[in-house]
């Protein structure tokens, strides 16, 4: 009787504790980790880092003055050497760790086993980043971040840098337009492309930057924030209309650059500019980011009339892609297909679209559009995004690197509110003024009626 009264005091408490931890892991991951995941993996990688390292075939033989030295001093058998472990650092979603790299190692060999680092030290996924010469960081990401996503909060914002979307290793994906001009977002329907948009209206709508938008969808997705667009077109007759505008404003933004050159030959060599980034600032002209949703949209035709309209559009978005760095206009471009099947001019200007985001598809050639000429395994990566995970993407840019990504949640209602309460910040383009859209009354904002219901049955 006494022994099962022992057990159940012991068995049952360790029992609930274990129930516990687990559903905890399985429901709440990010308090899981730094209670019980976190020192679990810690104290495995502390016992286990130079077993684990040689089993992976990480180690080196050591020098002929270590073996000596440790055949005099301790009589033991001469073991290979791991690479030399910095302290292990402990993050909200994982842990850090550098590693020194033995002499004729390179980080490739660490990111080759970094499959068989996560299972030996039980955590979600293993990445490998190049710090410097010689040395490498670890990262380990405890749980699956994507699954529910919390942007991290150093996330390394600034003026045309939006921390958009969480990257599958816990770092923020930072869309900086000045690094990366023009972007290109495909994906399926509901695959998460305007909320994606979303994040990138509200996150300039801070700055000081005109936002000017295209969406031939009657203006469904973007409208929600006309109170700080400066231009929008919501179909393509009104877009042929504001891309004129736009071209014209860049070369009037050239023409500035050019005058700044010519104004002050004996100008000292860091006023020399060729972008508007060189000029003084009450110069220069603020930047201006164009968001296109469903660019298919814009190449569609009916009549004969309607192609020429196309060409002509085309050919100004290929040349705002082609010019519009140095005069501070940017291009953000979202659509469900973007191939060479829309016409003339679509693959010219795909070219242009540095940076790629894809989202799930439908078929492998869709994914090939966006991320075709980046790598072989990002297009697997986009084509086995699952419907139930509507945000994820696969974002990679033309140098080769890519990654997994999912932006946080967020409502229409609160992207369109942030719009409205930084509709102050909508900066004076005379050019575009005409193309403002009227701010739409909110209900709450609409006058009360002055007619008295009549009750029915009266
Ligand atoms: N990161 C996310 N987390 C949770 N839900 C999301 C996320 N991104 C998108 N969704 C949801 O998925 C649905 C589709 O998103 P969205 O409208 O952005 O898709 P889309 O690609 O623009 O589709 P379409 O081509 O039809 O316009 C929406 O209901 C949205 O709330
Ligand atoms: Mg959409």
């Amino acid at each position: 009787m006494s022994d099962w009264s022992t057990l159940l005091e012991v068995g049952g408490p360790l029992a609930a504790l274990g129930g516990g931890a687990a559903y905890t892991r399985a429901r709440h991951p990010g308090v899981y980790w730094p209670t019980v995941g976190l020192p679990i993996s810690a104290v495995r990688l502390l016992c286990s880092y130079g077993s684990v390292m040689e089993a992976c075939g990480l180690t080196v033989q050591p020098s002929r003055l270590r073996a000596l030295a440790v055949t005099a001093t301790t009589r033991r058998e001469v073991r290979p050497v791991p690479p030399r472990r910095g302290i292990i650092r402990p993050t909200s979603t994982g842990l850090r760790v550098r590693l020194r790299l033995a002499p004729g190692q390179e980080p490739a060999d660490v990111a080759a086993s970094a499959e068989r680092l996560r299972h030996a030290w039980g955590v979600h996924a293993v990445y490998v980043r190049d710090v410097k010469p010689g040395v490498v960081e670890l990262r380990l990401v405890g749980f699956d971040v994507l699954s529910n996503v919390r942007m991290p909060r150093k996330a390394g914002g600034g003026l045309l840098k939006v921390p958009v979307a969480l990257r599958e290793d816990a770092l923020a994906f930072v869309r900086d337009y000045r690094t990366i001009p023009h972007q290109l977002t495909l994906g399926a329907t509901l695959s998460g492309k305007s909320m994606y948009l979303r994040h990138l209206v509200t996150g300039l709508a801070q700055q000081s930057v005109a936002l000017v938008g295209i969406d031939c969808k009657r203006g469904v997705e973007l409208a929600p924030f006309a109170p700080r667009l400066s231009a929008l077109a919501t179909d393509p007759q009104q877009a042929a209309e504001l891309l004129p505008v736009l071209v014209r404003e860049m070369e009037d933004r050239y023409d500035l650059i050019k005058a700044r050159q010519g104004i002050a030959p004996d100008a000292q060599d860091e006023e020399i500019t060729s972008d508007i980034w060189g000029l003084p600032e009450h110069e220069r002209p603020v930047p201006v980011v164009l968001f296109v949703d469903e660019i298919a949209e814009l190449f569609l035709v009916a009549t004969k009339k309607d192609e020429e309209r196309r060409d002509e559009m085309v050919t100004q978005l290929i040349r705002l892609a082609q010019l519009g760095r140095a005069a501070g206009i940017y291009l953000e471009v979202c659509g469900q297909r973007f191939g060479a099947e829309l016409g003339k001019g679509a693959t010219m200007l795909r070219a242009q679209l540095t940076g790629r985001v894809c989202h799930r598809v439908n078929d492998e050639a869709s994914a090939k559009m966006a991320l075709g000429d980046i790598a072989p395994e990002a297009v697997f990566a986009a084509c086995a995004i699952a419907p139930e995970r509507p945000g994820l993407a696969v974002a990679g840019d033309t140098s080769g690197g890519w990654s997994r990504i999912r932006t946080p949640f967020l409502s229409l209602a609160n992207a369109a509110a942030v719009c409205r309460e930084t509709a102050h910040l909508v900066p004076d383009l005379p050019a575009l003024a005409s193309f403002r859209p009227a701010v739409p009354l909110r209900p709450t904002d609409a006058p009360a009626s002055l007619l008295k219901p009549a009750s029915i049955t009266e």
